[in-house]
């Protein structure tokens, strides 16, 4: 059953996004836009934004946004098509399904249906076929039992190299697909291989439980090959946005209002069998702030749980920051060294196991410890020095009652007066502070637009201006004023955009526009892939100042003016960056040659330059 995609587009037009998440969020209007404390993070001051105009929500404190659609399914937990359901239902529309056929599946669907026919084709090959065998050894040997293995749907990859092809082929399955997916290499002369063989299998499955990607493990392992090859990124699989379990273990986590966090696959995997099942697995990369952002939707209560190695110390230590941003309450268990939670709970059992839970300690006795374990608290100058990196962390919380309850128990512990240790905080977050100020964003948002202002790379500084001009004209692109689109594509060439980013944009909105000859920001929002852009947009388009505002309003002719005049400023500057950046150059080349016809030509350049700056000053003033 599918919903036709223009019930989809009808529905979400008629629906109100401030009538429908003000059943949900308390909402106060402020300016052009509503705002409420943000269901989806901690928070005492709103940041949680709805605009009406746009029928966008958006968050400046933890970034989640997007339509009615969105907010559904990550208030409710619920589906894309539950999410339309209950729109339709809160609006008495009802919807006539359409019958799936595979021509009209989404692309990601698709995806998912060769993933998920992957994964049978693994689990088929350990279960049912002769060569298994030595799979279903492997896994009995670690102790594994079969109704785990099909829990996990783990499976085996066989050992020639090209079984998954023959059977995507006979299959019909899109290839090129399967390639995208990485299930399926192509070598240079063209010929197809599986990337996966040789392996056991440990399907990866979206909080849904859907098969977004796959692990797979050597049998022996050995210096030169790794342990666990991956699949790359694809539209269904963000490394650094999956928990590995999280679909097995989320009702327990809910249930339990705690989460066990491990490093491995089999650590999961063993305590579940074990009958730990509120557990979820960083997996290979080192937690980041997606992951705690989807945990957190399940609890705030997080145990740590990783290996007793030096790697795994330092893997909590950054874990700690990262949880701590998003005001999780952070115990953390050692295990005794050369044990990790699988080992542990093979050797001693879950009683003992869930006795070192119970005594875990929190955060800053574990780095109390650590740091003491390192000696660093022997001599009064690095005791003071470890003192302030101990309240470092703390100044990450946002939950003042909790700050200074930290503050009061490390106080204690160094018979320290809290007086002193609250000004080393205060100190720590002014500077917290004052680097978000420096974007006049939040701290969350500054790291996203990081990202996207990185690729600028060298050129960097000297492109900034005209980056932070960009940005204005994509402010006045997102605002869906046809007028104003109109005038800005009749006066500025797509490609000069300089901004990678902003290119790309601006170049989707064109493309909508042209095509529907209309343009809102959710039409752009389904088209971009990446979250950061998406999130950029949102951000742009919903910013609590608008310098657009006015052009529509049918106020006094003089404020409308006012309007066109600054996005007459914004394109000028635009225009003059390239010009005067060439004058610069031109200006220093003459002072470095001494040769006259070249002091010539460059002195003639300047004057052209000069020329058209004036004509481009005039034009747009
Ligand atoms: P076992 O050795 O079977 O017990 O696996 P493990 O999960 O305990 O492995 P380990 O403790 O060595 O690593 C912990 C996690 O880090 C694994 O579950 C993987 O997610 C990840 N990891 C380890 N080695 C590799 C590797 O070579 N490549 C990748 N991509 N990830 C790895
Ligand atoms: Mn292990």
């Amino acid at each position: 059953m599918r919903i036709p995609e223009q019930k989809v587009e009808e529905i979400l037009h008629s629906a109100d996004i401030v009538d429908m998440i003000g059943q949900h969020v308390q909402l106060r209007k402020r300016g052009k836009n509503y705002v409420g404390l943000c269901p989806f993070h901690n928070e005492k001051t709103p940041s949680f934004t709805v605009n009406q105009d746009k029928q966008i929500f958006y968050c400046f404190g933890c970034q989640e946004g997007g339509n009615i659609y969105k907010f559904l399914m990550n208030y409710k937990k619920i589906s894309y098509v539950e999410a339309i359901q209950e729109v339709a239902a809160d609006l008495g529309i009802t919807i006539d399904y359409e019958e799936n056929r595979s021509g009209v599946l989404s692309e990601t669907e698709i995806l998912y249906e060769i993933n998920e026919e992957a994964a049978r084709f693994f689990s088929n090959n350990l279960l049912k076929n002769a060569e298994g065998e030595r799979a279903k050894i492997y896994f009995d040997s670690r102790k594994i039992k079969i109704a785990t293995i099909r829990s996990f749907g783990l499976g085996y990859a066989l050992t020639k190299r090209d079984a998954l092809v023959d059977y995507f082929v006979a299959k019909k399955i899109d290839i090129n697909k399967a390639i995208e997916l990485g299930l399926i290499g192509r070598s240079e002369k063209g010929a197809l291989y599986d990337r996966f063989y040789n392996r056991l299998i440990f399907p990866i499955f979206s909080p849904n439980g859907r098969v977004i990607a796959f692990a797979g493990r050597v049998f022996e392992t050995s210096e030169n090959m790794a342990k666990y090859l991956n699949s790359p990124e694809s539209k269904v699989y963000f490394k650094g946005r999956i928990l590995y379990g999280l679909s097995h273990s989320k009702e327990e986590i809910r249930k339990l209002n705690s989460a066990i966090l491990v490093e491995g696959y089999m650590d999961l995997i063993s305590l579940h069998q074990y009958g730990v099942k509120n557990v979820v697995a960083v997996s290979g990369t080192s937690l980041t702030d997606d992951q705690v952002q989807l945990l957190s939707r399940y609890t705030k209560n997080v145990v740590l749980l990783f290996d007793a190695d030096n790697a795994g110390v330092k893997a909590s230590m950054r874990s700690i920051e990262i949880l701590l941003k998003q005001d999780m309450n952070i115990k953390i268990v050692s295990l005794p060294s050369g044990e990790d939670p699988d080992s542990f709970v093979q050797k001693f059992g879950k009683d003992e196991f869930v006795n070192q839970i119970n005594r875990a300690q929190n955060f800053m006795e574990f780095q109390f410890s650590i740091y003491e374990a390192q000696g660093k608290f022997a001599d009064p100058v690095t005791s003071a020095e470890t003192i302030r990196e101990l309240i470092k962390p703390i100044g990450l919380i946002t939950d003042e009652l909790k700050r200074s309850m930290l503050i009061k128990s490390l106080a204690e512990k160094f018979n320290l007066r809290e007086k002193l240790l609250e000004t080393e905080t205060e100190k720590i977050l002014k500077k917290i502070e004052i680097d978000a100020k420096r974007t006049n964003t939040s701290p969350n948002t500054k790291a996203a637009l990081e990202l996207i202002e990185q690729d600028v790379s060298k050129r960097e500084k000297e492109l900034k201006p005209v980056i932070r001009v960009e940005k204005e004209l994509i402010q006045f692109l997102l605002d869906g004023n046809p007028k104003v689109i109109d005038y800005i594509f009749s006066q500025i060439d797509l490609d000069d955009f300089y901004l990678l980013e902003h290119h790309k944009i601006a170049a989707l909105i064109y493309d909508i526009y042209k095509e529907e000859n209309y343009f809102n920001v959710n039409s752009l929002l389904s088209k971009l892939e990446e979250d950061n852009l998406q999130k950029y947009c949102l951000e742009l388009s919903i910013e609590k100042y608008r310098v657009s505002d006015k052009w529509d309003s049918k106020h006094v002719v003089e404020k409308d003016k006012n309007s066109l005049k600054h996005l007459n400023d914004v394109i000028k500057k635009f225009k003059l960056f390239p010009l005067e950046q060439r004058m610069k150059e031109v200006l220093a080349e003459m002072k470095q040659t001494a040769d006259e016809k070249s002091q010539l030509d460059l002195m003639k350049e300047n004057t052209e330059l000069s020329k058209e700056k004036k004509l481009i000053e005039q034009k747009y003033s």
